[in-house]
């Protein structure tokens, strides 16, 4: 099939999941807003999305807001400071908003490097604890779980550190079996527009502690619940009762979404491993790593690890060009610690570079179609590795 033609299948590629479930989210929404209950102090959806959430993770409660960074504001605000000059350590590859969290909370962020999974492990956390170090936050990026949390999660409950799960891209992912998300005191996930559960903005933050619950949904804005003394203050972060009839349709289909994604995942896996310039690949083999295989990621992308800088930011350019999602974390990129004004960069102890990564969405693509998604990826992988050569 010639380019043009390979073209046209992606006009087949559903990409923006949530399109999925229009018709039960419509319906859903027509219900809110006839019956001009709007908010979630007096409506149904809010509660509904946040006990689901809470079920579907193994936790005591959740509570809905108005995104991951409002979620987590809100979680910092509620923690009790117990030092001075409390620091948190965050790792090198989240968003932006996370360092910024941390510092308007009063609070320090240390970055702790990525290894090649794009997560820290406990080496890498180990040695930046400190007297004043009274919580880290880990991520689960690219839709797999951070593959050290449990060993992460021990050492921390040993020395009295608090760990905070962001699963703002973890919708879906698993660890041991597990939804990622009840390792830690909490965990935030998002509902933003690229997210597998998507409503534009949202965010949810689910925990086992029960004061904690009280306190954000309180300080959070229910005012029907009574402020904890040591609250500032009344803020309002909450999620409104259209975002959650947006949401939980997405919830529900979510295990059939990874069911659909899995098999054209897969087959990329396996296309991409023959391809000579790839160093590794991720999901990786189960053989090599239970937690990084491709049952415990969310079936939503394969990211690949190349030579260099510059053969990445050719592939991304390749697959720009065939209209491929893809996300290349080349310069500027607002996920890495090295971009964000707040980290002086000499602090960064890099292990990887992550302009040699870049991963790839798996759209919703009929299987007739699956052989000219394939071709379209190697040939921007083979195009790559020949002239890379020859230059
Ligand atoms: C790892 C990570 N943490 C936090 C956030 C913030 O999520 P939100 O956009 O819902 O505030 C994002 C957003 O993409 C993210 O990727």
């Amino acid at each position: 099939m010639d380019i043009t033609g390979q073209t046209r299948v992606l006009d087949e590629a559903v990409y923006q999941y949530s399109t999925l479930t229009t018709t039960d989210q419509l319906e859903r929404i027509t219900r809110v807003v006839s019956s001009g209950t709007l908010s979630a102090i007096a409506g149904d959806q809010v509660r509904e999305f946040e006990q689901h959430v809470a079920g579907h993770l193994g936790r005591q409660g959740a509570v809905a807001t108005a995104s991951a960074t409002a979620a987590l504001e809100l979680l910092l605000e509620c923690l009790p400071q117990r030092e001075q000059n409390e620091r948190v350590v965050i790792p090198e590859v989240c968003w932006i908003s996370v360092p910024t969290a941390v510092l308007r909370s009063g609070r320090t962020p240390i970055i702790a490097p990525a290894t090649n999974d794009l997560t820290p492990h406990w080496e890498q956390i180990e040695p930046l604890l400190h007297e004043c170090t009274t919580a880290v936050i880990l991520a689960h990026v690219r839709g797999r779980p951070a593959p050290d949390t449990q060993r992460i999660a021990d050492e921390l409950t040993q020395r009295g550190i608090t760990l905070i799960e962001d699963c703002a891209q973890a919708w879906g992912t698993a660890l041991n079996q597990q939804p990622v998300g009840h390792h830690g005191l909490a965990a935030v996930f998002s509902t933003e527009t690229h997210k597998l559960v998507a409503t534009g903005e949202g965010g949810v933050i689910a925990t086992d502690d029960s004061h904690l619950l009280h306190a954000m949904r309180a300080v959070g804005g229910n005012t029907r619940l009574a402020l904890p003394d040591t609250a500032q203050g009344r803020g309002n972060v909450r999620m409104s009762e259209i975002t959650a009839a947006s949401a939980l349709p997405q919830l529900n289909y979510l295990d059939d979404l990874l069911q659909v994604l899995r098999p054209l995942q897969d087959a990329l896996i396996d296309r991409i491993e023959d391809v000579a310039i790839t160093r590794s690949i991720l999901p990786t083999s189960v053989e090599q790593s239970p937690d990084l295989g491709a049952d415990a990621s969310n079936g939503s992308l394969v990211g690949v690890w190349l030579p260099t800088p510059r053969h990445s930011h050719h592939v991304a350019d390749q697959l720009f060009r065939s209209g491929i999602r893809h996300w290349w974390p080349g310069p500027g990129d607002p996920h890495l610690a090295q971009n964000w004004p707040s980290t002086p960069t000499t602090s960064i102890g890099h292990i990887v570079d992550p302009a040699c990564y870049l991963d790839i969405q798996i759209p919703v693509l009929d299987e007739s179609h699956h052989p000219a998604f394939l071709d379209l990826i190697t040939s921007a992988l083979r195009l790559t590795e020949d002239e890379c050569e020859t230059a």
